[in-house]
Parts: structure tokens; sequence; C-alpha cells
């Protein structure tokens, strides 16, 4: 099974709630929440108040995509405002464990979130706390990036990983891509192993703004 979760980095931040439905609407799965801070990267977005804020929007997960350093006290801040899967960067956490045991403990899902370079060893000792592994496929901090070429043999060295995981463990960890995914590409990423597709500008910059079903052909054909 494949699911879409479009980036609200891209949506129209004047109107969150209203995009937050038209794209669940329009067939999307969860909606990628991205949280920057100018100190991990170079951008800065959203928090906790605006994830309270979304809501009551949707029933459908809300999947915390943590850029910040560091991870450990803005965790509970998101539980607490609805949050369903929250992932961070192993460079952004002194202790790797202990802030994925605070995301389970706090009732949510949790991830990690590997960038283009980053090795893939920092899953090795915490399969087991480990909900989703999230694989960068551009540098973080923007929207509207080109995918990088050599993501898809990373990802499927992590499918192989999962994989076997999965064979010794019978759990099954989710696989989601991130960054420059499009309609032309989703087909490729699919076959390297991701069974989770984020897309920002593909969703959000599809149709014309006065169109109320502009996301539908978009996320069909995604
Ligand atoms: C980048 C973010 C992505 C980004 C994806 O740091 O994590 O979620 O919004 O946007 P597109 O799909 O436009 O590359
Ligand atoms: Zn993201």
């Amino acid at each position: 099974m494949f699911r879409i979760a479009p980036s609200l980095l891209s949506a129209d931040f004047a109107r969150l709630g209203d995009e937050v439905a038209r794209v669940i609407a329009s067939g999307a799965d969860w909606i990628h929440f991205d949280v920057m801070d100018n100190h991990y990267v170079p951008n800065l977005t959203i928090g906790p108040l605006v994830c309270e804020a979304i809501r009551p929007h949707t029933t459908a997960p809300i999947d915390v995509h943590l850029m910040v350093k560091p991870v450990d006290r803005i965790i509970p801040d998101f539980a607490r405002a609805g949050a369903d899967i929250i992932t961070f960067h192993p460079e952004a956490s002194e202790h790797i464990d202990r802030s994925l045991g605070l995301i389970r403990d706090a009732g949510c899902q949790a991830g990690l979130v590997f960038n283009p370079a980053t090795p893939l060893h920092h899953m090795d000792h915490v399969m087991d706390r480990l909900d989703v592994v999230l694989l960068m496929s551009v540098n973080p901090g923007f929207g509207g990036q080109a995918f990088i070429p050599e993501t898809l043999d990373k990802l499927r060295a992590v499918r192989a990983r999962l994989d076997a995981y999965e064979a010794r463990s019978g759990r099954r960890i989710l696989l989601e891509i991130d960054g420059g995914v499009k309609i032309d590409n989703i087909a490729d990423i699919a076959r390297a192993g991701a069974d989770t597709f984020v897309a920002g500008s593909a969703v959000f910059g599809a149709g014309r703004d006065s169109d109320p079903n502009r996301y539908d052909s978009v996320i069909a054909a995604l």
C-alpha cells in the first residue's frame, strides 16, 4: 500500500485549514508538517501552535518532520498539539534512543530522518523503536528542490535493511521519501522501495487557485 503525504511547506499559509481539508478530500493520506528552526536548517517555519490549529481540519495522520536542534524539548508539545507521527534527524539529537522513547511515550509513532549524506548506521540499534524511516532526497530546508538521483541507491539500501528486519521480527517499518517527488519520477522511487511519498511543490503548485478541485488530478496521478 502506498501513501501520499503533501508537505504544507508549499501550501498557502494564510489558508492552511482549507489546504489540509482539500488535499485529504482529493485523496492524500497523511499531512506532512515541516518544522524548521533557522538553526539546524537555514529556514524558519511552523510549530506546535500551527499543528494544533490545523488538527480540527482533518482526521488524517499529521506527520511532523522535525528539522530542529535540540529535539527533545519540543516533542511533548507536538504530541499535545495532535501529531500522530514525529520524525527527527539523528544529527540533531544527543541521544537518539531517548528521543525515540520520548515520542513513543507521548503516544506517537516515531521515526528517524536521513539526509542524503547521513550514514544509515544510526538506525542499527534502534530498529525496534522505529515506525518509519524518512529518507531525504534533497538537503533539508526548502521546498521545490530537485530530487538527488543518488538517493535511489540509498533508498534500495534502506529497503533491504527494512526487509531484513521485517523477516526476523515480523514488524514492518514504513519507508518514506521526501524531496523533489514529482509525477514523472514517483514510479522509479516506488520501484526503489519507498511506500510513503512526501510531495510539496508538486501538489500545492498544481492547478489554478480558483479551481476548488485543483489537487484532484495531481494526487490521483501521484
Ligand atoms: C524539505 C522538506 C520537504 C519539502 C518537500 O526540507 O522536508 O518536506 O517541503 O518539498 P518538495 O516536494 O517541493 O521537494
Ligand atoms: Zn519534510
